[in-house]
């Protein structure tokens, strides 16, 4: 057994951080890229799930959520930061909805985040490095879900993506109502605001790495007050927008969230994930459309001839009136409804051509594709085997808004439309650390601005390389308005006595016990020790895990790339840019 000394890993997702604002990992067990040992130690599989009961179109989706590292860090903020605000903020639903007992406990369930918690545990037990083979059941997760929803989940559809969707769609429905109640309670407590302040803000927590005690890690809490909401990784914005081909007025774009796309696969006998993507990302073209502009135009037309035939002065009046009106409506807002003023009949308004784009305005941290391969004849449903390549890297958005995707499982789905099997792939990979030297310049900056207990919104963009305490947020400038705060010493992270100055604070609960004092002296190595070491390490990795329920093989990339027949759901993380 190594004995090697620890490797300390910060853990910090960027500046969007949660409540946790900074992890310190001590794990001696705990290697970051999982690959420089070659003891009997070495991680030889993970845990199956036991298919008991046509379950497979659950265990696929939960071990490729499993491999979502964006998820699991979601995940742990987000119940740690509920940790933090304590019940009472998730139990009190606002007593201004008019909710029946029942509505209120749903609504209440949402603020607890019942599904959350119960899928982190899920997801943590598939994340044990076993020795031995190990195999689990998803009964807890299940049951969890059937209880939330108050029904059973069927066996019989079996389909792997309308079981993701629910999930994903219940995650994010307990996320908004987490956010909703944070608000709501920073908004009560704003006149107490103070007295909560002198609580440490270092607390010690365990990361479910698969030990019987759990990774010790050190999180700070220090920035709450300051902090922005972090969006659950799956959720993105589409737009959509429809342009007149003849008068060219481009409608109000509709905004819509999701939380999975579906596209639609050719039939074809093969073709690429991009296709699929153009099928809904592609402009549309649409005839026969009514268009409130023409519309608009047509009625000016109709009844500016009319005006020229009628003779009452009463007649006329109404008539420029309505004209005025209309020509109005047409410069500011066609889409508005117009009272008051009768429309030539619909049959007589022109058709149109319409140009339909729709494009993602907000791209997710974790996208999933759903390539929906049924064919519906007039009487029966039908599987489309075509073959859909996919690749490794995925590229989104336009020239100037391109994001780059990195591919870390699949569902595959093999035999017909009826009946058949789900597997999954999941990349074999320990999380690394996610762009470690911006979350430490603003860790330390976020720091110092939260001495001051304002409320009052920081900017959260700090300059990477930039300490300038001019830079900071406003709320650092003003002078604290209570002096009970305690004034804590401006970290500077790249000294080891820093590190010391965070572990005296440092409010140890008495159950870690496994956390050996000792660690405690461990000395952080210094940030660009630590941010160069990540960044060398960053090579691709190869290894993947092929999961069929409670079998598990390690394969290649080439062998996940290869399922162009079999993919079924994918998932795609947006690379983190250094
Ligand atoms: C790891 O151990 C195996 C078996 O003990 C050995 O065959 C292999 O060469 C070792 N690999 C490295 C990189 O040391
Ligand atoms: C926006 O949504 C409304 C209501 O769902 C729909 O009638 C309209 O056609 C949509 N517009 C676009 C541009 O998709
Ligand atoms: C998400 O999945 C559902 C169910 O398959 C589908 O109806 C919906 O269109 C998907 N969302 C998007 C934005 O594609």
């Amino acid at each position: 057994m190594q004995e090697k000394p620890t490797t300390v890993a910060a853990y910090a997702a960027g500046a969007s951080l949660a409540a946790v604002a900074l992890f310190y990992v001590f794990g001696p067990n705990y290697t970051i890229d999982g690959d420089e040992s070659n003891d009997s130690n070495r991680k030889k599989s993970i845990v199956g799930l036991s298919n008991l009961a046509n379950d497979c179109f659950i265990n696929s989706v939960l071990q490729a959520l499993a491999g979502l590292g964006d998820l699991r860090v979601y995940l742990i903020h987000e119940l740690h930061r509920r940790q933090l605000d304590g019940p009472d903020t998730y139990q009190t639903v606002a007593s201004d909805d008019e909710l029946s007992a029942g509505q209120t406990d749903k609504l209440r369930e949402l603020q607890q985040g019942i599904t959350t918690r119960a899928l982190k545990e899920m997801l943590d037990r598939l994340n044990e490095r076993p020795i031995y083979k190990k195999t689990i059941s998803a009964r807890d997760f299940i049951q969890a879900l059937e209880y939330a929803f108050r029904t059973r989940i069927s066996r019989n559809q079996q389909d792997a993506q309308e079981f993701l969707q629910i999930v994903l769609e219940r995650l994010c429905d307990e996320y908004h109502a987490g956010v909703r109640a944070r608000k709501r309670a920073l908004g009560s407590a704003a006149s107490a605001e103070g007295s909560s302040q002198e609580s440490s803000s270092e607390v010690e927590v365990r990361i479910d790495d698969g030990s019987v005690h759990g990774l010790p890690a050190i999180i700070d809490t220090k920035l709450k007050e300051i902090d922005q909401e972090s969006g659950f990784p799956f959720e993105g914005k589409m737009e959509s927008q429809i342009e007149c081909q003849f008068c060219h007025y481009q409608y109000k774009p509709n905004q819509t969230a999701f939380v999975n796309l579906t596209l639609q696969v050719p039939q074809k006998s093969s073709t690429t994930l991009g296709s699929c993507f153009d099928g809904l990302l592609k402009t549309e073209y649409i005839e026969d459309f009514r268009c409130d502009r023409c519309s608009l135009q047509h009625a000016v037309d109709v009844k500016s001839k009319e005006l020229a035939r009628v003779r009452s002065q009463g007649d006329r009046d109404r008539l420029e009136k309505e004209l005025t009106r209309l020509r109005e409506a047409i410069e500011t807002d066609p889409e508005a409804e117009l009272e008051g003023i009768t429309f030539p009949p619909s049959e007589s308004v022109p058709k149109r051509r319409i140009a339909r784009h729709m494009r993602i305005t907000a791209f997710p941290k974790v996208i999933a594709i759903h390539l929906s391969r049924s064919i519906f004849d007039r009487s029966s449903s039908s599987k489309n085997a075509a073959k859909v390549s996919f690749p490794e890297r995925l590229p989104l958005g336009g020239l100037l808004t391109q994001k780059w995707y990195k591919l870390l499982a699949i569902v595959c789905h093999k035999g017909s439309h009826h009946s058949g099997h789900y597997e999954s792939f999941r990349r074999n990979h320990i999380y690394p650390p996610f762009s470690t030297p911006g979350a430490f310049s603003s860790y330390a900056q976020s720091r110092t601005a939260s001495q001051s207990p304002s409320t009052a919104p920081s900017p959260r963009i700090i300059p990477r390389s930039s300490p300038d305490p001019d830079t900071l947020s406003p709320a650092t400038s003003s002078t604290s308005p209570s002096g009970s705060v305690p004034q804590l010493t401006p970290v500077r992270p790249t000294t080891a006595s820093s590190r010391h100055s965070v572990s005296t604070k440092t409010s140890s609960p008495s159950e870690t016990p496994s956390a050996p004092r000792g660690s405690r002296s461990i000395p952080r190595p210094d940030v660009p020790g630590v941010s160069s070491r990540l960044r060398r390490r960053r090579k691709p990795i190869d290894r993947w895990w092929r999961i069929s329920d409670e079998k598990i093989k390690e394969c290649k990339t080439s062998d996940v790339l290869g399922m162009q027949r079999e993919v079924y759901l994918l998932f795609y993380e947006l690379e983190k840019v250094e």
